[in-house]
């Protein structure tokens, strides 16, 4: 009986030993798929909403399969790493503006051209169509893979000055830019001192006078509270803030079928939410922006748009080459 009970505990004791050992690889099969989501703007912005919105669809198509967690405001990594995070596989999912991806495709420069879009929905057209599409898998040879375009909105100037109307009011001012040689063309073409920079150093830099102005939308003039630190704000609508979901290439290939496809699914979904959100947002944040009184909101006549229009059009030259004239047309085009 004493050896009948001694072997049914050394039974036990190997099988608790068993299981757990097994316990980690019963563990590591199961564990969630963990996708980081890095950004740089706050989460009430189009592209905060966009990011919880992938979050929440992406979970609650596979329960306790994929876990989403949302990074906002560059508390992950900022501009200036975010790229090669998602290269070295740090973070699986960025968004950043359609400005920063020029160092791996020159054709992704149309979308900086001045005065190119006239609105939000010609962006819109122009993304939905066969080159804006194309456009997502234009670095796939650099490890890129574009899963959609998501929208902020037309881009506004502002400075530290009272007048904001003509290009000769920017003329020797010193201008944030994003990492952009459009942006930097088109600043240069004024007569202005472009310099690139972080997105979370810019109210700083706008605050201590590092730089006098920036150019951006509504929703993160307000988000970032810049109207606080600057004069004057004016409606030029001059260019668009845009956004290419991107993901590794080699880790998205390497995920089961059915989670890409669920993950696929996910963010068309969230996209036509965000993108549903974005004008709302921007507009809304507009009218913030007038009813705080810190920065004057100006707006243009149609011979100051003119006036703006000719000063930068050098730019449009010096980059058509790079782009293309076929991607330039398609989108002059989609404003009709
Ligand atoms: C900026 O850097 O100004 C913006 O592109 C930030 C963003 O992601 O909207």
């Amino acid at each position: 009986m004493k050896s009948l009970n001694r072997l049914r505990r050394s039974l036990i004791a190997t099988a608790v030993a068993a299981g757990a050992m097994a316990l980690p690889f019963a563990a590591s099969a199961q564990a969630p798929i963990v996708i980081k989501f890095s950004h740089v703007v706050a989460e009430q912005t189009p592209k905060g909403q966009g990011a919880m919105k992938f979050k929440e669809l992406a979970e609650k198509k596979f329960p306790g399969r994929v876990q989403v967690q949302v990074f906002p405001s560059s508390q992950l990594f900022g501009d200036a790493k975010e790229l090669e995070a998602l290269l070295l596989g740090d973070v699986q999912f960025i968004a950043p503006s359609l400005s920063k991806f020029d160092r791996y495709t020159k054709k992704i420069q149309v979308y900086d051209l001045p005065f190119l879009f006239d609105n939000i929905e010609a962006v819109d057209r122009f993304q939905s169509g066969p080159q804006g599409q194309a456009l997502l898998s234009a670095m796939t040879n650099r490890g890129l893979l574009g899963l959609g375009y998501w929208h902020n909105g037309m881009k506004q100037m502002s400075t530290n000055k009272d007048k904001l109307t003509r290009p000769e009011d920017v003329k020797g001012l010193k201008f944030r830019i994003q990492a952009s040689d459009v942006l930097e063309a088109q600043f240069r073409g004024l007569s202005a001192n472009p310099q690139k920079m972080a997105f979370a150093e810019v109210y700083q830099a706008l605050q201590t006078g590092v730089v006098d102005g920036q150019e951006n939308t509504w929703s993160n003039i307000y988000s970032q509270k810049f109207h606080e630190v600057q004069k004057t704000i004016t409606e030029t609508n001059h260019g668009v803030i845009d956004y290419m979901v991107v993901t590794n290439v080699k880790w998205w290939n390497g995920l089961p079928a059915d989670i890409r496809k669920g993950l696929t699914e996910a963010m068309t979904e969230a996209t036509a939410h965000s993108n549903k959100l974005a004008l709302d947002i921007n507009l809304a944040d507009r009218k913030k922006i007038a009813d705080t009184g810190k920065a004057k909101i100006q707006t243009l006549s149609k011979d100051d748009v003119a006036a703006w229009r000719k000063t930068m059009e050098p730019v449009w030259k010096k980059f058509e080459a790079d782009i293309g004239r076929d991607l330039i047309d398609a989108a002059l085009k989609s404003n009709k």
